[in-house]
């Protein structure tokens, strides 16, 4: 019998460095934001929507969490998603968050790129108010969409970087390589930004290697692919590269089709800087705590694990952090 009680894991002090915040968009939100702002979705109760949650791939899901995040049209809607997100972390012992938002994602539909920051900015704000829970932002280019679209973002995105600490990499993977936008990380990091991508979910290994030799990323989002090339997993370990790993949504994307098949225990027998993560808790079944325990039941991992993956994340975060621990 495991040791490892959900209580004990909440206790533990972590950062969630993986979180898109609009797939932190409960299904009962998107009905009070619909009915807000007066959009009509296609959909007719809660239940109806969770029903829909169905996926066999990255793009099945990406499709209806496009479709979700149409709901949020202020600057009021920003900080009420955020600020809902924050309440359930801090319920799960999270002490620091380093949160994505797809900002393309929204000025498309019209709404102003300063509206949707201003508004995560509000959020995360009161979360550190209420709870502590300090905080980074991290702006996420779209990589089914062009690099000269990711210019006219970062462009967009320059009279608010002092309240961005990041970029990243989200969308379709499969036909998106990292290279495709090999100029815009540039072009970011010569404004001082810190560097991430999603790669390795669906992609499959080059892809990991394209975002460490051209975008020159400090921390790989998933990664699970990595594993496949030995050389590329010593490269990873040797440099201390955190991995951001999603065990729920790797199951309801289909990355894994069993959880006991799924590759964390391994990353940290290699040596790896694994840490757990929820990516789109509203979508994939739980929130972070509910990752960890659903691996840890999976795997049957240790506390010595569970403490490792948590000393991770501190260590992984870009905001220092104090990540040691006497609990061992
Ligand atoms: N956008 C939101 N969640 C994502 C994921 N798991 N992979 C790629 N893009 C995403
Ligand atoms: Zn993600």
């Amino acid at each position: 019998m495991n040791d490892v009680t959900r209580d004990w894991v909440r206790s533990l002090p972590k950062a969630e460095l993986h979180l898109h915040l609009e797939g932190s968009l409960e299904p009962e939100m998107m009905f009070e934001l619909a009915a807000r702002n007066g959009i009509q979705l296609p959909f007719r109760s809660v239940a109806e929507i969770r029903a829909a949650y169905e996926f066999s791939k990255l793009d099945d899901f990406l499709a209806i969490y496009y479709q979700g995040m149409s709901v949020l049209r202020t600057r009021r809607d920003f900080r009420d998603l955020t600020f809902a997100y924050l309440q359930r972390a801090h319920a799960d012992g999270v002490v620091h968050v380093e949160v994505f938002f797809d900002p393309q994602g929204h000025t498309v539909r019209g709404v102003p790129f300063a509206d949707v920051v201003d508004g995560i900015v509000d959020g995360l704000a009161e979360g550190e108010r209420q709870f502590g829970i300090t905080h980074r932002l991290i702006l996420c280019f779209l990589r089914h969409l062009s690099e000269e679209d990711a210019f006219a973002t970062l462009e967009t995105a320059k009279p608010h970087l002092s309240k961005i600490s990041g970029i990243g990499l989200d969308s379709s993977e499969l036909g998106h390589p990292p290279s495709k936008f090999t100029r815009v990380f540039a072009a970011a990091r010569a404004l001082g930004l810190r560097l991430v991508a999603h790669a390795g979910e669906e992609g499959p290994p080059e892809y990991v290697t394209e975002a460490l030799d051209l975008l020159r990323i400090e921390r790989l989002d998933h990664g699970n692919r990595a594993l496949e090339d030995s050389a590329l997993v010593e490269r990873l370990r040797a440099s201390g590269m955190t991995l951001t790993v999603c065990p729920l949504s790797n199951l309801r994307l289909c990355v894994v089709d069993d959880l006991r098949k799924h590759p964390l225990r391994r990353m940290l027998q290699s040596g790896l800087n694994a840490t757990v993560n929820s990516d789109d808790p509203a979508y994939f079944g739980g929130y972070v705590l509910d990752n960890y325990m659903a691996i840890v039941a999976a795997l049957d991992l240790s506390r010595a694990e569970v403490l490792q993956l948590t000393e991770n994340s501190l260590r992984g975060a870009f905001a220092t952090l104090d990540a040691t621990s006497d609990l061992r």
